[in-house]
């Protein structure tokens, strides 16, 4: 078989990348070995973590916000297994959707392991046994990312787990200790303290969610807390005991100090993810990657070997879907002759939670750090009338413009469905926005929208609802 582009691994950099070559005309196949295409995150990552996260809202939602509502339950109870089967079927429905999105834009699924064999020819592993040469003229690695494993502590995904193990936990762990503040730990450690579980979460730095602005970082920890989450920071795991009863884990304190144990049901390891490039043939091919792993590009998804592109987790930038996405397609327009770009000062960074985390572009101690001036605006969601409505009144807006340029640089926000008001701030800085064109621009009232313009306002010191 011959192909203008063969692309190993189907996840959203993958498949997205896939989708744009088949429109561009490109006689293009993508390889995938875990037998569904979507990669980590239509499988063991974005979908099921948010179908969780949404159910999970709901039920505690009915137990403890339904009634000040006016809404009474009697009975209320949780059907686990019923949760874990439409977190199921929505995994389902959107990789069987992405393979009629092959055969949409007549691009050839082939079920199997890919290795890199040579110039313009890969070999695959087929699921089904067997092996199979494929001759491509590009070669596009979109391998992704593994969680990283934290020395001494083996994952047997039941007791001691990663995400992919705390995504389906048969009951809610009386006791859940998490390792790591990011966003694994502290999505999939709502999830099950909202389902019933005592949440600890050990994090080694002083600070949760360590690359969020502080100011916001802080007041979602104070969030967190107020939940029922607990928290150990400046802590590392030494270990993690398995008894009869249970887990017992050590922790010390990360500069040295007496350890101590706490006892857990289950523990999530979430201290981050790696590249997975194994048995891609990486060396044999010439493809070089830095010491971490991950395979680095020129600025337009090239490596160092020609006619071989790479996008996504296992190069470099945030590990998140929509930047594999973007790159996945820029890299087909580049493979198919046109122009292809991401702009990585604009990648929104949502955390899922309740309230909720998104953020795009520079926080305040990056902009320090880099000696830029700056004025800042902000506007508590307290003050917004639809968040008091709601009574979702936890959080800020934070809008940060550059004084040389008067372009906004940076947002940063904690509050109830701040996910979904994040493209708006994401338009505008793409087209350059001062604060002030976002404050001249209409909202809709009552939205939490008008939080960002009443924050784009404080810019120039003219907010007037608080
Ligand atoms: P992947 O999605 O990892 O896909 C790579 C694919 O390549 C895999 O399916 C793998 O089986 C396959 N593969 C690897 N090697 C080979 C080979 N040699 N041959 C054939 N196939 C191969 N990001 C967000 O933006 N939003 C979220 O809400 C979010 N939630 C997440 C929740 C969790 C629990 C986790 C773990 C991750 C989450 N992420 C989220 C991150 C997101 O999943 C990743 O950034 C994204 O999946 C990366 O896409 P990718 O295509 O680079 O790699
Ligand atoms: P992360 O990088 O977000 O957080 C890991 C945390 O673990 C950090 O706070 C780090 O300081 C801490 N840590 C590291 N080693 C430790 C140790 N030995 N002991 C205690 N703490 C330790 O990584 P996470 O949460 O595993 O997620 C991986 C990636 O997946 C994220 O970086 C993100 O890109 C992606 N993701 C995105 C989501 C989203 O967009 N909503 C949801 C889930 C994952």
């Amino acid at each position: 078989m011959s192909y203008d582009l063969v692309i190993i691994g189907g996840g959203p950099g993958g498949y997205n990348c896939a989708i744009r070559a088949g429109q561009l005309g490109l006689k293009t196949a993508i390889i995938e070995s875990r037998g569904k295409l979507g990669g980590t995150c239509l499988n063991v990552g974005c979908i099921p973590s948010k179908a969780l996260l949404h159910a999970s809202e709901y039920y505690e939602a009915a137990a403890k916000t339904f009634p000040s509502m006016g809404v009474k339950i009697t009975g209320l109870s949780l059907d686990l297994p019923q949760m874990l089967k439409q977190k199921e079927d929505a995994v389902d429905g959107l990789t069987k959707g992405v393979e009629f999105l092959m055969r949409k834009n007549k691009v050839d699924y082939v079920k199997g392991f890919g290795r890199i064999a040579g110039k313009g020819r890969v070999e695959v592993k087929l699921a089904d046994g067997g092996s199979q040469t494929l001759e491509t003229k590009n070669i596009v690695i979109a391998t992704g990312s593994v969680p990283t494993p934290l020395p001494g502590v083996d994952i047997d995904e039941e007791r001691i787990v990663s995400s992919t193990g705390a995504l389906s936990l048969k009951q809610v762990p009386g006791k859940l200790i998490v390792v790591g503040a990011g966003v694994i730990g502290l999505e999939l450690g709502s999830v099950w303290r909202r389902l019933g579980a005592e949440v600890t979460v050990v994090e080694f730095l002083d600070k949760i969610t360590p690359t969020v602005d502080a100011e916001i970082s802080a007041a979602f920890q104070r969030a967190l807390k107020k939940q029922g989450m607990k928290f150990e920071l400046g802590h590392k795991v030494a270990g993690v005991e398995k008894t009869s009863s249970g887990l017992l884990v050590t922790i010390e304190p990360a500069k040295g100090g007496p350890a101590r144990t706490l006892e857990a049901d289950v523990v999530l390891v979430a201290i981050g993810r790696k590249p997975f490039t194994e048995g891609l043939g990486l060396d044999s091919a010439g493809v070089k990657a830095d010491p971490r792993g991950f395979i680095p590009h020129d600025g337009h998804f090239k490596t160092n070997v020609e006619g071989v592109y790479v996008i996504g987790d296992c190069t470099t930038g945030p590990m998140l879907a929509h930047k594999a996405e973007d790159e996945g397609i820029a890299a087909a327009q580049i493979i198919a002759g046109q122009w292809g770009h991401v702009n990585y000062d604009v990648i929104p960074n949502v955390i899922y939670t309740d309230p909720e985390v998104a953020t795009a572009g520079k926080t305040e101690e990056e902009l320090k750090a880099a000696g830029v001036e700056y004025k800042a605006g902000k506007f508590p969601m307290m003050a917004n009338s639809r968040a008091r409505t709601n009574h979702q009144t936890e959080g800020m807006v934070k809008v940060l413009e550059e004084v040389a340029t008067k372009k906004v640089v940076g947002v940063h926000m904690l509050g109830s469905g701040v996910g979904e008001m994040i493209g708006e701030v994401c338009v505008a800085m793409e087209f350059g926005a001062s604060a002030e064109d976002i404050a001249r621009t209409c909202h809709a009232h009552p939205t939490m929208s008008e939080a960002i313009k009443e924050a784009t306002k404080g810019v120039d010191g003219w907010t007037m609802q608080a």
